[in-house]
């Protein structure tokens, strides 16, 4: 069955009777109108379409726990819309933590991860009871079971660990090869284990956690994590008579940022996992984990479109021509990172012919921001609003004042309803935290 990923635009994206763009039941050029641009624009049904679709595609595995990889995209609304949908979430700063516990989320239901996780970090996760700690490299295992001994209280931890498997994405978004920041290699699994048993009495280790990629597009690699992993359990019961009886496999299920890409559906990759579960769990004669995904691109990704108005724009004489928009790499820095492509559309002309090859620029002073390359577009005309689909993941989320430019609103969108869930920022918002030093007022 085909899921959200697959798709370019929400799924309530459709042409409306004024001729433009409708997402969520909204008149895109109306909310353009109602809130400005650069706006981005979340749809509601689409990420509760892939919370259902993971749900039911994992439910003949009763041991599996859904947990949103908040860094894809983060606000106090989306861990409420988390929580109704039955997942938890995964964290990666203090910032996150602090997010969702601000959001009433039930900390019982939320994971830490990251490779640099500080003292004060893990002493607030501790302290608001955050249900399982991966722990990253040696250094973090003494500085969280200290902390957990200052507070008096035994973490449950897993380890992140590098189980060598390429997958082919972007350098900068694999993560799960040998040669990684992340993560214990497996010949460091057992000394790390020796440290836990014989010093770290204020830390369980429960399980193994590994996290190969993102936007990942083959399921075979999804089968030789789970074999990875269930091979090192197999391997610790017989060493050290431990019982692991938890896994992470984290997230990565690719989407469909153009006509390029060929995502595979939350079906498919569950189908691969359950059965590379039993494969494993009979080869190595081991019992049925819990299991843990977090998947955050493919949740919010494809539910997210920004908005921005053309201003104004530049013909080199027999070169390309370009248009810039109110926005660019601070409200989305993906294409002068990894060059990722967009499909865009005009919304106020989703039926004139395309008949023009547009570079789109951002407004920022650096050739660099451009944000998407060579695109085929009708004409466009200073005011038009431009949509860029598939910018719900790592777009807000990695978004910068750079050039002092002010970060986006955000809108979540439902039924012809659209609510702000991020005020656009101020400029005494921006100026805020900046501090003048009495010396230079004299
Ligand atoms: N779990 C762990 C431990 C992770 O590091 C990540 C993402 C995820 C889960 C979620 O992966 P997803 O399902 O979203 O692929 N900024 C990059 C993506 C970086 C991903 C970092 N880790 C981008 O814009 O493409």
């Amino acid at each position: 069955m085909k899921t959200a990923n697959q798709d370019i635009k929400p799924i309530t994206t459709r042409i409306n009777d004024n001729g433009n763009i409708e997402i969520g039941g909204c008149d895109l050029i109306e909310l353009a109108n109602k809130y400005a641009t650069p706006l981005y624009v979340f749809d509601e049904e689409t990420i509760r379409s892939m919370t259902k679709s993971y749900k039911d595609a994992f439910k003949s595995y009763p041991n599996m726990r859904m947990m949103f990889a908040s860094k894809a995209f983060m606000t106090k609304s989306i861990c409420k819309i988390m929580a109704q949908e039955g997942f938890g979430l995964d964290l990666c700063s203090g910032g996150e933590i602090y997010t969702a516990y601000s959001a009433g989320f039930d900390m019982s239901k939320t994971l830490f991860n990251g490779n640099n996780k500080s003292y004060e970090e893990l002493e607030l996760a501790v302290k608001l009871g955050i249900e399982t700690i991966s722990c990253d490299n040696f250094f973090e295992l003494a500085l969280l079971n200290n902390v957990a001994m200052a507070n008096d209280k035994q973490v449950n931890i897993l380890l992140r660990i590098t189980p060598g498997i390429e997958c082919h994405t972007h350098e900068y978004i694999q993560t799960g090869h040998l040669d990684s920041k992340f993560g214990f290699d497996l010949t460091q699994i057992d000394e790390a284990i020796e440290i836990i048993k014989d010093e770290y009495k204020n830390l369980k280790l429960i399980g193994l956690h590994a996290h190969i990629g993102s936007q990942i597009f083959e399921k075979q690699v999804y089968f030789d994590e789970v074999e990875v992993i269930f091979k090192e359990i197999k391997r610790i019961k017989d060493k050290f008579g431990i019982n692991l009886n938890t896994v992470n496999l984290g997230g990565g299920l690719g989407i469909k940022y153009t006509e390029k890409d060929k995502p595979i559906s939350v079906y498919e990759i569950a189908e691969t996992i359950i059965n590379s579960i039993k494969i494993n769990t009979e080869k190595y004669g081991i019992e049925k984990p819990i299991v843990y995904i977090e998947p955050g691109r493919s949740i919010i990704g494809t539910a997210g479109v920004t908005l921005y108005t053309a201003g104004s724009s530049k013909q080199v004489p027999n070169g390309r021509r370009y248009q810039a928009v109110d926005g660019g790499m601070s409200d989305n820095p993906r294409p002068s990172l990894y060059q990722a492509e967009y499909t865009v559309e005009i919304a106020n002309k989703p039926n004139e012919t395309e008949t023009e090859l547009v570079t789109i620029s951002g407004k920022h002073c650096e050739s660099g921001d451009i944000l998407a390359k060579d695109v085929l577009l009708p004409v466009i005309e200073e005011g038009d609003v431009i949509c860029f689909y598939d910018t719900g993941a790592y777009g807000y989320s990695m978004s910068t004042n750079y050039n002092r430019v002010l970060k986006p609103a955000a809108v979540l969108v439902n039924n012809g309803k659209s609510d702000i869930i991020i005020n656009r920022q101020t400029y005494e918002q921006l100026c805020e935290s900046d501090v003048i030093p009495d010396r230079l007022n004299g």
